[in-house]
């Protein structure tokens, strides 16, 4: 008996006593209100049906499930009647055995929904996670209840609030599954084989509602330390306490008093701004990879070999990247001492990753022996792409490309990791300008998620393609953006620095400064910031386009400045804003006198800054700068703005963004707030303090940015 086409969300069929209920709803089988009625229908088909012993729930996709339809959560569907928690209690309590079928992903309610079945079978290669604290939720449909009384406190605990899926071998040992089968084809037939052996041996059917957690094992104070292992991790997070609330109450609740404090908890964070934030992030990244005026058929070119150009702190790093993933790279450097100083700086950090048991030493070997290095550029005629890291000199990147050019296969992808050059000139100076691309990679390279993508105006749709699916194979967030002078991440970054400094002169100093920006969320304050990224870099940068800088504000950064002809580069010569011993930094005496001077000089008036200016000056900044790169063209959404600073910039992802921040507090604020300060300071806020034409505009419409996107 087969009841549904291959278009049905759900596909039901009978073979012999064994019922199958196989979810069949691309692109992630979330369990949205079609597939939850879907699953409830031939659920109450197999239990009505006589001759039905065993029900088996498999998935006709790649992955088992991606979980609740998370495009539900802003409306009234996720609470529909079936709602997931409902239907799983219905499952759990089924008089006939059902054997969840798990062939690849299981996450969140997808592995809730595994976890209400009697029994799971799972392939060698499936994945099971709780991922929902990464939404800003928690699992809300009995994962908090089932895994703790399947698993145990510790692997639910850990699994539940890292939301980090684990493997097959790793969920049968810690007994959450049952069994495992090793090979892809056949493995619809092994669930029914073991469906079968179920029946004869007389399994019994299982709730959760009999069991209860043991406890018995669980460490004194496993909570309380738990809580202490995360904290610097989850700051601000709200999400992560109250999953463990949730799994405290599993440890003390039978099973319906535990679903219902996880029901009412699960509202809680459901309807947070924070919810908002994380999920408004989630779809964030997923938008960035579309886009605009490039068809997502566009078929990517084949990169199956690497060459990096220079070995210094970026190219070592970025090589990383490819030899994790298994893709040979040949590192190119001028000098072999350079050669060999890079070589040794990645074994060193591949040494520390064994040390802190992230990879095994015969990892490292794998992982060294596919980078070879070279000193010649002949060696690099077969790549698929090069990546450019060598000194951030216009003159020496276009040498760079120029034997590129004549060296490299044609169809070669050229990148270049510049952080503020120009790609266009840099594309210009090939013969192959729609071969080349930016592809700007954070410090540190093999650990920064983000890579900005840069797209000169003649590169080619299957390069942009080419080089997102290349981002998303290196495990990075990409995000394109146009060619414009600090792109979309360092643009932005330079107002909110230049008020950093200003703020200073003002008499804020730095510890108020990076205290607020910390508080906020951030994963550092902006004095912090300079110092590790350099006050030397921000220097050179300035010095590279005076008149945009000095032109408009001859005390610009003047601060910085000043540092820098003291040599006081930050971190890595040991005083910077602060003064450093190794990591740790004390709050340096001399700065606020030097800042009074610098005040006094250019008849800046010194006052007590509030903690809300502060606040207001910088992300505002980050905000305006972003609806200005929006309305450039240079980012297509303000989305991708958001998916960058928390990517790259450590903005807190609770917070979604600046550019969501902006839409939460409302653009209207924002702008009357710019304008505020447009008044109260002086030539100084009228330079710097107009709201961006954009801005100026949404408020007029009454509208928010992510309107822009939703419209287009
Ligand atoms: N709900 C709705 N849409 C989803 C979704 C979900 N749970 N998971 C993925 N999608 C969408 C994506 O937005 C994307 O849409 P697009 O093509 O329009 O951009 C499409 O499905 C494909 O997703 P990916 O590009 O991410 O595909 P991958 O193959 O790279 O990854 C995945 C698949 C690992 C399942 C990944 O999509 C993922 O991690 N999804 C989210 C999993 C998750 O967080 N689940 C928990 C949901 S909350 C929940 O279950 C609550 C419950 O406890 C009550
Ligand atoms: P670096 O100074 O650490 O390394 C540059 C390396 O390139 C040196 O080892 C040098 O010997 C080599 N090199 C110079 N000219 C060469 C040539 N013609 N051929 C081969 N090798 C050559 O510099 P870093 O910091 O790695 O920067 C590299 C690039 O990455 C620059 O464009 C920089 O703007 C960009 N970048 C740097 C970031 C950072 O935080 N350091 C962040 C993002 C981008």
């Amino acid at each position: 008996m087969n009841h549904a086409t291959d278009s049905a969300v759900v596909n039901y069929e009978v073979r012999d006593n064994i019922a199958i209920i196989s979810l069949n709803s691309p692109p992630v089988n979330g369990l949205g209100l079609p597939l939850r009625q879907g699953i409830q229908q031939y659920f109450y088909a197999a239990s009505e049906d006589p001759t039905v012993k065993a029900i088996v729930i498999a998935s006709s996709g790649k992955l088992f499930c991606g979980g609740a339809d998370i495009t539900e959560f802003s409306g009234k569907l996720a609470n529909a009647t079936p709602a997931l928690p409902a239907l799983l209690r219905e499952l759990e309590e089924s008089q006939k055995p059902i054997i969840a079928t798990i062939n690849g992903m299981a996450l969140g309610g997808g592995l809730e929904l595994a976890l209400a079945c009697d029994y799971r079978i799972a392939l060698f290669s499936a994945k099971m996670g709780l991922p929902e604290v990464n939404l800003g939720i928690l699992p809300g449909a009995g994962g908090t209840q089932r895994l703790p009384r399947l698993a145990g406190v510790e692997t639910a605990t850990q699994m539940i609030v890292s939301g980090a899926p684990v493997d097959a071998n790793t969920a049968l040992a810690s007994g959450f599954i049952d069994c495992i089968h090793d090979e892809s084809s056949s493995f619809l037939d092994a669930a029914i084989s073991y469906a079968r052996e179920l029946l004869a041996s007389n399994a019994p059917v299982k709730s959760c509602a009999e069991l209860s957690v043991d406890t018995s094992s669980l460490p004194e104070h496993f909570f309380t330390d738990f809580r202490q292992s995360i904290a610097r991790r989850t700051r601000g997070f709200y999400a992560p306490e109250q999953c463990i609330q949730c799994i405290e109450g599993a440890c003390k609740l039978p099973l319906d008093k535990g679903l219902a404090l996880e029901t009412q908890l699960f509202s809680k964070c459901m309807t947070s701004p924070q919810a908002r934030a994380q999920q408004h992030l989630f779809f964030a990244e997923r938008a960035a990879t579309k886009i605009p005026g490039v068809s997502s058929k566009t078929l990517p070119r084949t990169i199956s070999s690497v060459a990096i150009i220079g070995a210094g702190t970026m190219g070592g790093g970025i090589a990383m990247n490819f030899a994790n993933v298994g893709i040979p790279v040949i590192l190119l450097e001028l000098k072999q001492d350079a050669l060999e100083r890079g070589l040794n700086t990645i074994r060193t950090n591949y040494d520390i990753s064994v040390k802190r048991n992230k990879i095994t030493q015969p990892q490292l070997e794998q992982r060294m022996a596919l980078i070879q290095g070279t000193l010649t550029y002949n060696s690099l005629a077969g790549c698929d792409l090069v990546i450019e890291a060598v000194f951030e000199n216009m003159d020496i990147k276009k040498q760079v490309f120029a034997q590129l050019d004549a060296v490299c296969k044609p169809g070669a992808i050229l990148a270049s990791n510049t952080s503020t050059l120009d790609v266009n000139e840099i594309a210009a100076s090939t013969s192959r300008p729609q071969d080349v691309i930016g592809l700007h990679f954070f410090s540190p390279a093999n650990v920064m998620r983000l890579l900005e993508i840069v797209r000169g105006d003649k590169t080619a749709d299957d390069v942009i393609i080419s080089t997102i699916k290349m981002a998303q194979r290196i495990r990075k967030v990409p995000v394109v953006s146009g060619v414009g002078w600090g792109f979309i991440g360092n643009r932005i970054l330079e107002p909110y620095g230049r008020e950093a400094a200003r703020l200073m002169l003002e008499g804020a100093s730095p510890a108020q400064i990076d205290r607020v920006l910390y508080d906020f969320g951030l994963a550092m304050g902006l004095p912090s910031m300079i110092d590790l990224a350099g006050i030397d870099v921000g220097y050179l940068t300035r010095q590279a386009d005076r008149d945009m800088f000095y032109g408009r504000d001859p005390a610009y950064a003047a601060i910085c400045d000043k540092l820098y002809t003291l040599e006081r580069y930050g971190q890595k010569t040991g005083r910077g804003f602060y003064i450093y011993e190794g990591r740790d930094k004390q709050e340096d005496p001399e700065i606020m006198p030097l800042a009074n001077e610098i005040a006094q000089e250019h008849n800046i008036e010194v006052r007590e800054i509030s903690d809300k200016e502060i606040l207001e000056r910088t992300i505002y900044m980050l905000i305006n700068e972003g609806a200005k790169v929006l309305e450039e063209g240079i980012a297509y959404r303000s989305s991708d703005i958001d998916t960058i600073y928390c990517n790259g910039y450590g903005f807190p992802g609770h917070v979604g963004g600046p550019m969501h921040y902006a839409d939460e507090i409302g653009l209207e604020h924002v702008v009357n707030t710019l304008k505020q300060y447009q008044e109260t300071l002086g030539d100084y806020g009228k330079e710097w303090f107009s709201p961006a034409p954009l801005l100026e505009r949404l408020v007029a419409e009454g509208k928010s940015f992510k309107s822009l996107s939703t419209a287009s």
